[in-house]
């Protein structure tokens, strides 16, 4: 299959990387999102990072200019999938949200089209099983910030065909990332292993057997990490955490998945992470320092 019509749906963190990554290659791309102010807060912060590229000598001025010349927003869904060959989806993380777009995807685009989405943690079969084309819906879950995370997680619903796995493929190394194919599953590999991980940090801490700056150095020195565990979990958002070691914990129906209780009162009381200013470290506007939060000295 000759892929080059390419839709992207929620233009957020990775809706906006999504559509750089794809732009940059080539790839003719709507942007679509419900949002007109996050659709132009996208096309900046693609030029923005275009110009990070380029000072670093990853990108040319020239390739800036076609990718933003093969980007067009919309925030008409049935105008920006129309033609398309391929939609990501990468709007919010909620299932009643996404089992929707989907619906709307099944009726509005191209019967042939392929239907991927980036969900973190829902189930891609789930997904599929509301469309009448399951057999052309795939998880491709791209890492966070895109244009920079090498790795595409591509998970097969249950009912995925082996040509759209194996279009998918081809179109990831196409981007320049590397694919990985896993099955559908709570978690998919990913989150299935690093949020275990997460947990167990967060346990540490809560049963007092380490402070936060001790957990995170022993796992960044002595495994290597670029990011110790508690500092990852801010990053990603602490709400998030939550909302993935539920889904493996109902998914699996086992205990080992359960939340930390410091977790789960850390989000009740909004304390989520770089996006709250405050998690497991305290951030402040404009520094790069790595400051624990008071609340665990
Ligand atoms: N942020 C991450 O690190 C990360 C990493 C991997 C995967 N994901 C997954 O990517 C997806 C998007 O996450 P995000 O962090 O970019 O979220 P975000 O909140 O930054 O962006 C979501 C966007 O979706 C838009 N949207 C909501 N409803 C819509 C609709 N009906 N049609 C079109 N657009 C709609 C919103 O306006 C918003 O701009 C989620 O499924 C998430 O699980 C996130």
């Amino acid at each position: 299959m000759d892929l080059q019509q390419v839709a992207v749906i929620g233009a957020g963190t990775m809706g906006n990387g999504i559509a750089h990554v794809f732009a940059q290659n080539g790839f003719t791309v709507n942007l679509i999102d419900v949002n007109a102010g996050q659709l132009e807060k996208a096309v900046q912060t693609i030029q923005k990072n275009f110009d990070r590229q380029i000072a670093k000598g990853t990108a040319t001025e020239e390739q800036k200019k076609t990718a933003l010349a093969n980007l067009t927003t919309h925030t008409d869904m049935a105008a920006g999938v129309k033609n398309a060959q391929l939609v990501v989806e990468a709007a919010t993380e909620n299932t009643d949200l996404k089992l929707s777009i989907f619906k709307q995807l099944d009726a509005l685009a191209p019967a042939d089209a392929i239907l991927a989405t980036n969900t973190s943690s829902i189930s891609i079969t789930k997904i599929a099983a509301v469309t009448k084309r399951a057999p052309q819906v795939i998880g491709m879950h791209f890492m966070n910030p895109v244009p920079v995370m090498k790795l595409v997680e591509i998970i097969n619903g249950y009912a995925t065909s082996k040509g759209v796995t194996d279009t998918i493929v081809t179109l990831s190394k196409q981007l320049g990332k590397v694919p990985c194919v896993v099955n559908d599953y709570p978690g998919f590999i990913a989150n299935r292993i690093l949020m275990p991980m997460i947990n167990e940090a967060v346990y540490s801490l809560y049963e007092g057997i380490a402070g936060v700056a001790e957990i995170d150095t022993i796992m960044k020195l002595g495994m290597a990490h670029p990011m110790g565990p508690l500092q990852l979990a801010d990053f990603i958002g602490l709400d998030v955490c939550y909302s993935i070691l539920n889904v493996l914990h109902d998914g699996f129906g086992n205990p080992k998945y359960a939340p930390c209780p410091l977790l789960a009162n850390m989000v009740t009381a909004g304390y989520l992470g770089v996006k709250s200013g405050e998690g497991f470290y305290k951030y402040e506007a404009g520094s790069k320092e790595l400051v624990v939060s008071e609340r665990f000295n």
